[in-house]
């Protein structure tokens, strides 16, 4: 089986980012190179991490480029200067044009702080994901790794695992429990399960070998 290639694109503190290279560092993703850290902003603190842990980083922001057909273009030749194979979305907040979805069909993974389909979709992202599931009062959240297609939060379901909301939870408190109950585990488990070929997809559901 032959090393993959990762970008793990982000926007902000990069947490996720972390996981994934504390995973690396673990020994737990011997099939990914870590080769390109791409973010949507410049003041990313993403950056600082990539930067202390030796991988090569770009700024791509959308802001550059006139129309996100025209940022999808930039992404891609980024992407392909890097020989890239698999995309990680770790708090990566912009929308992917069509064009780069298909590019990267089956391989691009986005991690999302709720149960999909609960609190996901447009306007959801973040704390405000938190905010709404404390406003609905469940009792339950929790975190989903998936495949991103056209549809924003739609595409097939790798991973999810449950976390509990506690009374007395702000935004902040729940954001932190459901990354440290969930999602640092669960999207280094997802790239791993992806780089090692053992995820297939049939009519938009993901099977996973054993
Ligand atoms: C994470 O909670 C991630 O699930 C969420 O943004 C945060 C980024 O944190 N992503 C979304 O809401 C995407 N819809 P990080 O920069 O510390 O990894």
């Amino acid at each position: 089986m032959e090393i993959k290639k990762v970008a793990v694109f982000v926007s902000g503190g990069g947490t996720n980012l972390q996981a994934i290279i504390d995973a690396k560092n673990a020994g737990k993703l011997p099939f990914c190179e870590l080769s390109l850290v791409l973010s949507s902003n410049d003041s990313a603190y993403a950056l600082t991490r990539a930067k202390d842990n030796g991988i090569a980083s770009v700024v791509v922001s959308p802001k550059a480029y006139a129309s996100k057909a025209d940022y999808a273009k930039a992404l891609i030749e980024t992407l392909e200067g890097y020989g890239i194979d698999i995309i990680v979305l770790a708090g990566f907040m912009s929308i992917l044009d069509e064009s780069f979805i298909q590019r990267y069909e089956n391989r691009i993974l986005n991690v999302h702080p709720s149960l999909i389909p609960s609190f996901c979709g447009d306007g959801f992202y973040g704390l405000r994901v938190h905010e709404a599931a404390l406003m609905r009062g469940v009792k339950l959240t929790g975190a989903t790794v998936h495949f991103v297609n056209e549809v924003a939060d739609g595409g097939p379901i790798i991973i999810q695992r449950a976390v509990q909301v506690l009374d007395g939870d702000t935004p902040q408190v729940l954001q932190k429990r459901v990354m440290e109950q969930a999602e640092w585990d669960i999207l280094p488990r997802a790239l791993a399960l992806l780089s090692e070929e053992k995820i297939t997809v049939e009519n938009d559901k993901v099977f996973i070998k054993q």
